[in-house]
């Protein structure tokens, strides 16, 4: 199969749409669907390949998994039911799901392994073994912290974590790996990031806690089966809403999108660089806010792509996923986007400094990068340019994107990677673009 694809300029974007289910959320839900009692129904669950890695992770530990399309019913085992899986677990390309199931893995009796794909193998697990290991756990990695992680758990004490990383994976690795010590697990964030594992928690029953950056969880919750809907994801409708701000006269509604606070840096930071966004809130369910986001692009091809600005702090790590598709927004600005305090953007499915500042000088853009810093500059027009994904899922949909503003088709090596977290991205793209 052709993993390439080439992509025409479009004149503007029209319509209504509905997206997968949000990737984060997916993982959790299914984590904690597999260690509760009685069978849960997910509904919506992301369709990408990661968190199909994590079901076929659970499934491997002896959890009986029906999916239909975005259906997904699990039949929990307990907490204390998983089995050890008769091969190494593979977690695919998804630093989610091995940072999430290795705090699982270092709960249980036997000892396993993970492992991942290429990108996968060459990124940070030092930031979860550290703190597995305080918590009694014995992990093996490669030199660096680097997958696979032979993970010797069971027997874990409670622990107070101070996290050195913003990261929502590291908080929620510890939490889960606290659900089997006795006692209770506190995690002290540096600042607060997506909070989808302390909602999750509770709505499946556990005694999980949250005052300010510190979030606890006591050990050995009896959690409860459940029927959930997972929300549209807001990474994902990134690369929709980036397309109708670049595109004069485009309008476009996305219904049943996630609206979790900690989610939404992305809308905050797009309004600061002057974009036209409204919410519409759903009514409030006691779960994942949810609700629709209509954008407006330009009034007219003459007319400027937003204003662009700075990007830094917190701020950064709110919009962390975004980056690519911001930094494309920002290269159409009137005055540029500087993204600083980013060195995260170095460890993810590829580091993303490089692949976006690569991808965005082949289309004429100039761009200067550090270490933790990116500056974009504005008033760009994008060159039509052969352009490379370097198997990097947002990499290929952010700059699919900035084809449709392109100057001629672009083509686009392996395309086909944004199927990791989004397979029916292009289908759905070419369903609302008009040329
Ligand atoms: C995620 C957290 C973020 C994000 C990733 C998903 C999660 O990573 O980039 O796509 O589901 O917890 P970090 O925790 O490494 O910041």
């Amino acid at each position: 199969m052709d993993r390439d694809r080439t992509i025409q300029p479009a004149t503007s974007l029209h319509g209504t749409i509905r997206l997968p289910g949000d990737k984060s959320i997916s993982h959790r839900y299914a984590i904690l669907a597999a260690l509760a009692e009685g069978e849960s129904e997910i509904t919506n669950y992301s369709s990408g390949a990661d968190c199909a890695s994590t079901l076929d992770c659970l499934r491997a530990m002896g959890v009986s998994i029906e999916r239909d399309r975005d259906r997904v019913r699990i039949q929990g085992v307990g907490l204390r039911g998983l089995r050890q899986p008769a091969a190494p677990l593979d977690a695919g390309n998804s630093g989610t799901a091995m940072r999430l199931l290795a705090g699982i893995l270092a709960g249980q009796p036997f000892p396993s392994e993970i492992g991942g794909d290429e990108s996968l193998s060459g990124r940070p697990m030092r930031r979860v073994i550290t703190p597995l290991e305080a918590m009694g756990a014995r992990i093996e990695a490669r030199p660096g912290g680097l997958p696979p992680l032979k993970v010797h758990g069971g027997g874990l004490r409670a622990i107070d974590y101070e996290s050195p990383v913003a990261s929502a994976q590291v908080k929620t690795c510890v939490l889960f790996a606290g659900m089997f010590a006795a006692g209770t697990t506190s995690v002290i964030e540096p600042l607060k990031t997506r909070n989808h594992s302390e909602i999750a928690l509770a709505h499946f029953g556990a005694k999980a806690t949250v005052d300010g950056l510190r979030v606890s969880i006591v050990g050995g919750p009896k959690l409860e089966a459940r029927e959930l809907r997972v929300p549209s994801d807001m990474s994902s409708a990134a690369f929709f809403v980036g397309a109708a701000l670049m595109l004069p006269g485009s309008e476009l509604r996305i219904e049943g999108l996630g609206l979790n606070p900690t989610r939404t840096a992305l809308l905050d930071v797009l309004r600061e660089m002057g974009a036209a966004l409204k919410v519409e809130p759903d009514p409030d369910d006691g779960g994942e806010p949810t609700g629709t986001l209509i954008v407006c692009g330009p009034a007219s091809a003459e007319a400027p792509i937003l204003r662009g600005g700075v990007i830094e702090g917190e701020t950064t790590a709110g919009v962390i996923d975004e980056v690519p598709m911001l930094a494309v927004l920002g290269a159409l600005s009137d005055k540029g986007l500087e993204v600083r305090n980013a060195a995260e953007l170095r460890v993810k499915e590829t580091d993303r400094i490089d692949t976006v500042a690569d991808n965005l000088r082949r289309m004429g853009v100039k761009v200067e990068t550090s270490e933790a810093e990116m500056k974009i500059a504005g008033g760009s027009t994008l060159t039509a340019a052969d352009l490379d994904s370097y198997g990097d899922h947002r990499i290929a949909m952010a700059f699919a994107v900035a084809a449709l503003r392109a100057a001629g088709p672009c083509r686009i090596t392996d395309a086909a990677a944004a199927s990791v977290s989004f397979p029916e991205f292009y289908e759905i793209l070419e369903s609302v673009v008009e040329r």
